[in-house]
């Protein structure tokens, strides 16, 4: 009891002078993860304690790891989608390892159609669209032919898996040959694309009519010259 009565009593300083010179570094605050749109700025925090002050260094850790700025505020001004990704802060002092926390950090942009595949099928057969777009978050996709917007039926089905959609027209029909559009859609806006289902001979051309006059104008003036040479 005397000895519990005794570190009661012990002035302030005493305390001070037992407080050793040397503490390892310790982060007592990081930012929470978080989710912003494209184009906001932000601010990640990064508070550490020890003896000496340890210095903050950042990094994002995906694709390159690359150092980024010292400091206990990493700011970003107009976040593109490209830093996305964890933030590594790491405080470290000359007496022991590092301490490290990290941020996940995910930026929300609007959809952008970045491959679309046409399709040359027969008639009779089975006929596949491709549409791939990234955004984030992951966007809803609709098919329309022409102006019409097409839903999963007998005769075509949509499917989509992660940030790909195919349309797939089950038995091909002359009807079926000509222009669709893939439409991807998140909050943060609409991208659309055309994707074509061609009939097969028709040179990716929709309308081969123009290449047959074309073949047999030419063929008509080689003859002409035939028979003027005569
Ligand atoms: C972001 O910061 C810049 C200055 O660094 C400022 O001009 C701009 O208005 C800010 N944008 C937003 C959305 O706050
Ligand atoms: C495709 O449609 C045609 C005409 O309607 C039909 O004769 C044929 O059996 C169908 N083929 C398949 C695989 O469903
Ligand atoms: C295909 O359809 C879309 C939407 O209806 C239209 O904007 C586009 O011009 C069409 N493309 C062709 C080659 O007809
Ligand atoms: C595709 O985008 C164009 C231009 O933004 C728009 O005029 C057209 O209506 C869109 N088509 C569809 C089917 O949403
Ligand atoms: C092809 O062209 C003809 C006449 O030039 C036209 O009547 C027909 O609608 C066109 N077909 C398509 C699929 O555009």
């Amino acid at each position: 009891t005397q000895i519990s009565q005794h570190a009661s009593v012990f002035p302030a300083h005493v305390v001070l002078l037992c407080f050793p010179l040397s503490v390892p570094p310790v982060i007592y605050k990081v930012s929470e993860d978080f989710t912003v749109n494209e184009g906001s700025n932000v601010t990640l925090t990064c508070l550490a304690n020890g003896r000496p002050d340890p210095s903050i260094t950042w990094r994002l850790l995906n694709p390159s790891a690359e150092a980024l700025d010292v400091g206990e505020y990493l700011e970003i001004s107009g976040i593109v989608r490209s830093q996305a990704g964890r933030y590594e802060c790491k405080a470290s002092n000359d007496v022991s390892t590092p301490d490290v926390k990290y941020v996940n950090v995910v930026v929300n942009y609007p959809p952008y159609i970045k491959e679309v595949r046409s399709s040359e099928t027969p008639v009779g057969q089975a006929g596949v669209l491709h549409c791939e777009a990234s955004a984030v978050p992951q966007p809803e996709y609709e098919w329309y032919r022409d102006e019409r917007r097409l839903s999963s039926s007998q005769s075509v089905s949509i499917q989509i898996s992660g940030s790909r959609t195919l349309l797939v027209v089950a038995n091909v029909t002359e009807d079926d040959y000509g222009n669709y559009t893939c439409v991807a859609t998140n909050r943060l806006g609409v991208h659309n694309a055309s994707v074509f289902l061609y009939k097969p001979g028709t040179g990716r051309d929709i309308n081969a009519s123009c290449c047959v006059c074309q073949s047999f104008w030419l063929l008509l003036l080689s003859v002409l010259s035939v028979l003027l040479k005569c």
